[in-house]
């Protein structure tokens, strides 16, 4: 198949996943340098771990708002924002909790896996954004905000995977950019379109699993193939 022409499709999804923010200089997850090689996820990303330990938790997760905080969106976030300008309907799915979308710029965001700067405290009920670099997790009545990411072993919300899906299904354009497409359910969801008859390409330097399911895999990074994706796209 040939590049399509970005301009040339209504409703377009751009899914995403940690490769999409690696050349801001956020680590993946899997692969050399991932968190979940340096770090255990038993010990830090999981409702269990926080019940035990809160504080080593909030170490954890402190250290990542540290290391996102000082990284700024790049091209190919700003492709994504500049084609929900001039495009009829452009939805970001994203498996990213660093908010860099929305740093470029996109508004149409659903985060399937949460938000490192969202905070929740599961005994009240409450919800906060909260950018304070490090975060005090223990609040002045004694309990903990919790980061309000999806951790393993967490369902993801429902609202948020019900505007997904149908943004997905609805859409005449799916790209998947930087995800290895193992973390289910949102692995499956890009299949989605596919059954709905969308044109489907991937972003990636290497295959995945879910390769196969394509039109077209572009075999380069983020910024690279989103700048030839979107080499149509007016600019200002
Ligand atoms: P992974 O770390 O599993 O995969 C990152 C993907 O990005 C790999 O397929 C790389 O080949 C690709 N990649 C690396 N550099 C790239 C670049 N410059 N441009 C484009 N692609 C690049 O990250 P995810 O698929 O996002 O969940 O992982 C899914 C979920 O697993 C995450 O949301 C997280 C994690 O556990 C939670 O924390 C709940």
């Amino acid at each position: 198949m040939r590049l399509p022409d970005l301009t040339a499709f209504r409703r377009v999804v751009f899914f995403t996943g940690a490769g999409m923010s690696a050349e801001s200089g956020v680590p993946t997850y899997r692969g050399a340098g991932g968190v979940w090689k340096q770090y255990d996820y038993h010990r830090y990303a999981c409702q269990p771990a926080f019940d035990r330990h809160p504080d080593a938790v909030w170490e954890f997760h402190n250290y990542r708002r540290s290391l996102v905080a000082a990284c700024e969106p790049n091209a190919g976030h700003a492709i994504i924002a500049r084609a929900e300008q001039v495009l009829p309907s452009v939805t970001v799915v994203t498996q990213n909790i660093d908010g860099l979308h929305q740093k470029a710029g996109s508004e149409n965001v659903l985060e399937l896996h949460g938000s490192l700067w969202g905070v929740r405290c599961d005994a009240t009920g409450e919800r906060e954004t909260r950018f304070d670099v490090p975060f005090e997790g223990q609040r002045a009545d004694g309990r903990w905000w919790r980061p309000d990411i999806v951790w393993f072993g967490d369902s993801l919300r429902d609202a948020v995977v019900s505007a997904a899906i149908e943004a997905i299904r609805g859409c005449d354009l799916l790209v998947a950019v930087g995800t290895s497409a193992v973390v289910y359910p949102a692995a499956q969801l890009p299949t989605l379109a596919r059954q709905a008859g969308a044109t489907m390409l991937e972003i990636n330097p290497d295959e995945t699993p879910m390769s196969a399911a394509y039109d077209l895999c572009m075999r380069g990074t983020a910024t690279e193939m989103l700048g030839r994706l979107a080499a149509n796209l007016p600019s200002d």
